[in-house]
């Protein structure tokens, strides 16, 4: 396969030819923010906003999981207004989204305790007016707990569910702010075709999904 050579944060790097900026920073042992990509999903959504970088000659920043690399590319993932992005993004998302490390499972490897602390945002951030969600926390499967009000719509549990397994019994309702991860007709996980495999725990990247 063809390679490119680029730079990301002055490091001189090499990427596969069509290989998305993320993947080649991450692959390098450069760290850049993000929830909603995945590696094997060639069209994402790009729905977190938290992968912003700067290249440079470009006027704006751009999304580092939707920007394919190119030969001599020069990728800064510090960039003022790159950082700037990426911190409203976190910052909206926190603004209604239930944070309680002491009590939750995933502490310690949730995905928003890294990416806040990469991008010193408070997990506790009040930039933005607080608005719960007070959904309820559905707890019918034997396995696992989903509680809503920790998730970031990032797609990982129903792209896996779906796409993956073929199974669909995760899946996305409504619009806007009342946009959140449930089942086909809204059923408790308990009484969905859940087949109890495990995998969207597994890949949820915050305490929204958690074993029993
Ligand atoms: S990882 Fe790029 S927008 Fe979510």
């Amino acid at each position: 396969m063809k390679t490119v050579s680029l730079t990301i944060d002055g490091k001189k790097v090499k990427a596969p030819e069509g290989e998305k900026v993320l993947w080649a920073a991450l692959d390098n042992g450069i760290y850049i923010p993000h929830l909603c990509a995945r590696h094997d999903n060639s069209a994402p959504d790009a729905s977190c906003r938290l992968c912003w970088v700067e290249i440079e000659g470009r006027l704006k920043p751009v999304t580092a999981c939707t920007e394919p690399v190119a030969e001599g590319m020069v990728v800064n993932t510090r960039g003022a207004a790159a950082l700037r992005l990426a911190r409203t993004a976190l910052e909206l998302l926190l603004a209604s989204n239930e944070v309680d490390c002491a009590n939750c499972a995933k502490s310690g490897a949730c995905q928003l305790q890294r990416i806040a602390a990469h991008l010193r945002v408070s997990l506790k951030s009040r930039r933005f007016k607080q608005i719960p969600r007070n959904l309820p926390v559905d707890s019918s499967s034997p396995l696992l707990i989903y509680d809503p009000n920790k998730c970031v719509l990032c797609g990982q549990c129903v792209w896996i569910c779906r796409k993956q397994l073929g199974i669909g019994a995760l899946g996305f309702a409504h619009r806007g702010f009342n946009r959140r991860m449930t089942t086909f007709a809204d059923q408790p996980i308990g009484k969905s075709p859940c087949r109890e495999c495990r995998e969207c725990v597994n890949i949820c990247p915050t305490g929204a999904l958690c074993f029993k």
